[in-house]
């Protein structure tokens, strides 16, 4: 891999010099437990307008504020009810992002209007980069808007070469933090990469309030049939209750087709043997070994892999998946994937 001139390995210098970047107004991608982030100083309108044109961004789809402690959290929260509390004890630092209502402070651009913002406090070095700036920093996750998100510094990079990139090595998740509201009643927004089994034992009540337009939606079909649709572009509209959700996401650079069964893949593969199959390891051995793409074993390792994936250089006219069972991070897996397929069989 070439390494750009604007990729930094992260040290104490480097992340001295992200943070002064991100206290005059500068943009700067950093590795987040779950996915790299495009960062500006959140109070700041003008340097948050640098990551809507940078990512080409619709100006509906909000950003997720991140703060490295509670009392930098108060800087742009009206209040912190009582679950949200036990929330922040409990998963933060860590990849949940709660949406709660915002003070007037933060620029009505940062969260597209809405009179609430979604906040995390993130781990380890984009925790430090954020306690080093001094000021709660907007950051969506590092790509041009609609590509699969950055999981490497590499990936940054290729979508944003003139950015100033900290690299922090592969991220740990590897998908994005999962995004919850309290009201009316605490639901899910969008899974992520805490599951939702480990956020029910911290509220029982859970429920869900995901948008469900994708890419494949309409197309669900059976082994063969259909065309496949390559352009990213906004859902039809809908009630969206986490803005960014209603768009399209994740588009790899060629057709993505969504097996929901083994045998199906089998079977397509057969008639289109210069595919690459994108499945996890324990069905590799019904393909050959240069027409795979393996993700790994566990949901969390296949979740990590996932967004590298679909950035694959690697030969294949078009790329296959396999679903996963829709139990914890796995959830979140077939979300990103069901967003990214250009269509689903059966
Ligand atoms: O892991 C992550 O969350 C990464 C890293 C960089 O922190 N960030 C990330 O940001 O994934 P982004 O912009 O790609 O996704 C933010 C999601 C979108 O679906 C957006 O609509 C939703 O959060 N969101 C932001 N503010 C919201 C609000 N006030 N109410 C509801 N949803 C909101
Ligand atoms: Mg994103």
């Amino acid at each position: 891999m070439v390494r750009r001139n604007n990729v930094h390995p992260a040290n104490a210098r480097s992340l001295r010099a992200a943070a002064a970047r991100l206290r005059r107004g500068e943009l700067v991608a950093f590795p987040t437990e779950t996915v790299y982030g495009l960062g500006a100083n959140a109070l700041d309108e003008r340097a948050v307008a640098k990551i809507f044109a940078a990512k080409g961004r619709p100006g509906d789809n909000p950003l997720i504020v991140h703060v490295g402690d509670l009392k930098m959290l108060r800087r742009v929260i009206r209040r912190m009810p009582p679950l949200a509390a036990r929330l922040a004890a409990q998963f933060w630092p860590g990849p949940l992002t709660i949406v709660l209502s915002k003070k007037s402070s933060v620029p009505s651009l940062v969260t597209a209007g809405l009179d609430t913002v979604a906040v995390r406090m993130p781990q380890g070095l984009a925790r430090d980069l954020v306690r080093l700036a001094g000021v709660p920093i907007a950051a969506p996750s590092a790509n041009l808007s609609g590509r699969p998100s950055p999981t490497t510094a590499a990936h940054v990079a290729e979508d944003f070469p003139d950015v100033y990139v900290l690299d922090g090595g592969p991220t740990a998740h590897g998908l994005e933090s999962t995004v919850v509201t309290l009201e009316p009643h605490p639901a899910v927004l969008r899974q992520g990469a805490l599951s939702e089994e480990s956020l029910r034992k911290c509220i029982p009540g859970l429920g869900r309030r995901e948008t469900s337009s994708r890419r494949a939606a309409g197309r669900v079909g059976r082994a063969g049939g259909g065309g496949a649709r390559r352009r990213p572009r906004a859902a039809a509209p809908s009630p969206a209750v986490s803005p960014g959700t209603k768009y399209t996401h994740y588009a790899p650079s060629r057709p993505l087709i969504l097996f929901l069964r083994k045998s199906s893949l089998r079977s397509y593969f057969r008639s289109h043997p210069s595919a690459l199959v994108l499945c996890p390891n324990r069905v590799s051995s019904f393909f050959p070994k240069q027409n795979l793409l393996l993700l790994g074993n566990s949901p969390e390792e296949i979740g990590r892999n996932l967004f590298a994936a679909l950035r694959t250089r690697r030969k294949g006219t078009e790329l296959l998946a396999l679903a996963i069972p829709r139990r914890g991070v796995g959830r979140a897996v077939m979300d990103r994937l069901t967003r990214a397929a250009t269509r689903m069989v059966r």
